[in-house]
């Protein structure tokens, strides 16, 4: 979730580059960086936080006359975000950008290092630098180097390089993450969105997965594995929102098709072949606890009440939630054998900060589960895992949800292991399991049609209820979160078998239930809750892979071999459901009225 740009021209270099990254910076701000070459000469610049502070670095920086230049703005998913880990990444005498993973990088990296490669930072990216390095001294060909550098990738990215060994060119590669070229005349842009460039360039060309090339003296070659291509440019659109939103209506739509992408990046250097490893934790860092208590607020605290079935069940360890408002006031027992866990998108949600700081008082091990490196609550805990979801900017979360959810469930095995709770074969089973996550949060135009139909039905009536037991209850408050904060319908989430226990007074035609059917877990139980509903009148609208006879609607779900599995794909129904009512009432999907983004009051 980083943002690239690179212009090859006459033009200011270094405002060319900053004011790009300005653009792309709601992608992510925990570090930026520039090269420019200009003559034979190679400069750069690097900056942890904002942009602002690299504005301030190269205040007294300016460029002349013909040149290249490439930039980068930095979400940290790999390693800290500290200048040697902001990109540009050098090489000897080269340097690149780059979105996206390498997904072999440890193996690359194992491999230059052998050969007596040293390098400086945590990241994937310097890979790529020092790989064009190597096959440069051997080929002696700057573009065959960087051609062959290119073949040895695997996984997604997005990358520019240049050298001082073609000082007059900039080399690029897309595969699975975006990135543009824009023209105006002999001047040329790259970008990883078309805002950078909106205002610059009059004429802009998708690269399409596979492709890579260079540009040089006003001229773009492009290749793929059939050889030279030739391209056709189009006119650019001038709207930058709505370039920031790459095509989809809202950031909230956008974040929720993000989600299989990022659940890769989530996953990545953590789910191995045989066992899930967070390297932010040191082996001992579990000794002497016997008790998880998690506190959070509102979608945070929805995927800490999964967790809780996730750390009792597999971890076999004792595992308490609470929303962070009420457990400040409680006057909590906190005993410090237990881990002090808090959840939180923003890092900066003002009771979860203030509990973590109460419990830290209290002597307890904290660790914090954040979208934000260096955010308050992760400055303030004893260890961080970050959920690498990359900016969420729609106010109702969405990613953050499923990666936090991912990160736990995760947490939940790698602390099996340390306690010997979880055999191999259970293991095996559930990094499986993990490994097809991404695939079910794709959002096919199949489904996103089907519940853009459902939706005109759920327009009026008293109230939704969604239900669900075990792990698909938390998923049920949450789908009714997301219902109510956008569509500013009444909808409640509730345990399937407490309804007969006083919501199912409510239940006539006009209350609308959502039901949370899995195959793998409790079926025949919400079933027969479902049916009590039914015979009340309730409208059911059931989502499950077992078609439901009962069902008013029904949303056929794909998987139903694992739970979560099947806990991810029926979350995106909601996400999607909520969306297409809050759409059709004509509602603010992304700044829904009376909220905020990050709330830092208490
Ligand atoms: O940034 P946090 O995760 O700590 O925020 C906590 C809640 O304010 C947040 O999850 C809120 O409930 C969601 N944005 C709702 O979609």
């Amino acid at each position: 979730m980083c943002g690239i740009v690179g212009y090859l021209g006459k033009k200011e270099k270094k405002e060319i580059l900053l004011d790009g990254l300005q653009e792309l910076e709601y992608r992510g701000y925990d570090s930026a960086g520039i090269a420019v070459i200009e003559g034979k000469k190679l400069n750069s610049f690097k900056a942890v936080g904002k942009l602002e502070n690299l504005r301030e670095k190269t205040k007294t920086f300016q460029t002349e006359g013909f040149g290249v230049s490439i930039g980068h703005t930095r979400w940290a998913t790999h390693g800290k975000p500290t200048e040697l880990n902001a990109h540009p990444h050098l090489g000897a005498y080269s340097y690149v950008v780059h979105n996206g993973i390498i997904e072999n990088y440890q193996k690359l990296k194992k491999e230059l290092q052998s050969e007596g490669v040293n390098f400086l930072s945590q990241t994937d990216t310097e890979t790529i630098v020092h790989l064009f390095e190597k096959y440069h001294k051997q080929l002696n060909d700057p573009f065959a180097a960087f051609a062959q550098t290119i073949q040895r990738l695997e996984g997604a990215y997005a990358t520019l390089l240049v050298s001082e060994s073609a000082p007059d060119t900039i080399f690029f590669a897309k595969n699975g993450s975006p990135m543009l070229i824009g023209f105006d005349g002999d001047e040329i842009y790259f970008a990883s969105s078309d805002t950078p460039i909106i205002g610059k360039a009059k004429e802009v060309y998708y690269l399409e997965d596979g492709e890579y090339g260079y540009a040089k003296s006003g001229t773009v070659k492009l290749y793929n594995n059939h050889g030279e291509k030739s391209f056709i440019t189009q006119a650019l659109s001038l709207d930058k929102i709505l370039a920031q939103k790459e095509g989809y209506r809202f950031f909230m739509e956008k974040e929720i098709y993000e989600q299989s992408r990022v659940m890769g990046e989530t996953m990545m250097g953590r789910v191995l072949d045989d066992r899930v490893d967070f390297e932010e934790l040191d082996a001992a860092f579990f000794d002497g606890i016997h008790a998880i208590k998690i506190c959070a607020c509102g979608t945070s605290y929805h995927s800490a009440l999964a967790a809780s079935y996730l750390f009792e069940r597999i971890s076999k360890i004792r595992c308490n939630v609470e929303i962070a408002s009420e457990f400040r006031y409680k006057e909590p027992l906190l005993t410090k054998d237990t881990l002090f866990i808090t959840i939180s998108q923003s890092g900066e949600t003002a009771d979860t900060l203030e509990a973590l700081k109460m419990a830290k008082r209290a002597g307890l091990k904290s660790l914090s589960i954040c979208n934000v490196d260096n955010s308050s609550i992760v400055r303030e805990s004893d260890a961080a895992i970050l959920t690498r979801a990359g900016i969420e900017k729609g106010v109702a979360s969405t990613k953050a949800f499923a990666t936090q959810t991912m990160v736990l469930w995760m947490l939940a095995l790698h602390m099996g292991q340390h306690k010997q709770t979880v055999s191999q074969e259970v293991l095996n089973t559930e990094i499986a399991a993990m490994l097809q996550i991404p695939k079910a949060l794709i959002v096919t135009d199949a489904l996103h049609e089907k519940l853009h139909r459902l939706s005109k039905r759920y327009l009026h009536g008293h109230g939704f209820f969604f239900i669900g037991r075990d792990i698909f209850y938390p998923l049920a408050l949450e789908g009714a979160l997301k219902l109510k904060e956008i569509s500013y319908l009444h909808a409640e989430g509730y345990p399937a078998g407490e309804m007969k226990h006083g919501p199912i007074a409510l239940a006539d035609s006009e209350l609308f239930t959502v039901a949370l059917m899995p195959k793998t877990m409790h079926y025949d139980k919400i079933k027969s809750n479902v049916e009590e509903l039914s015979a009340r009148d309730a409208t059911i609208l059931a989502i499950s892979p077992e078609p439901f006879e009962l069902a008013d609607d029904f949303v056929q779900t794909a998987y139903d071999t694992h739970p979560m599995l099947e806990f991810f794909e029926m979350m995106v129904v909601t996400q999607l459901l909520a969306l297409e009512i809050s759409v059709r009432l004509g509602n603010d999907v992304d700044m829904p009225r009376n909220l905020a983004k990050s709330v830092t009051v208490e």
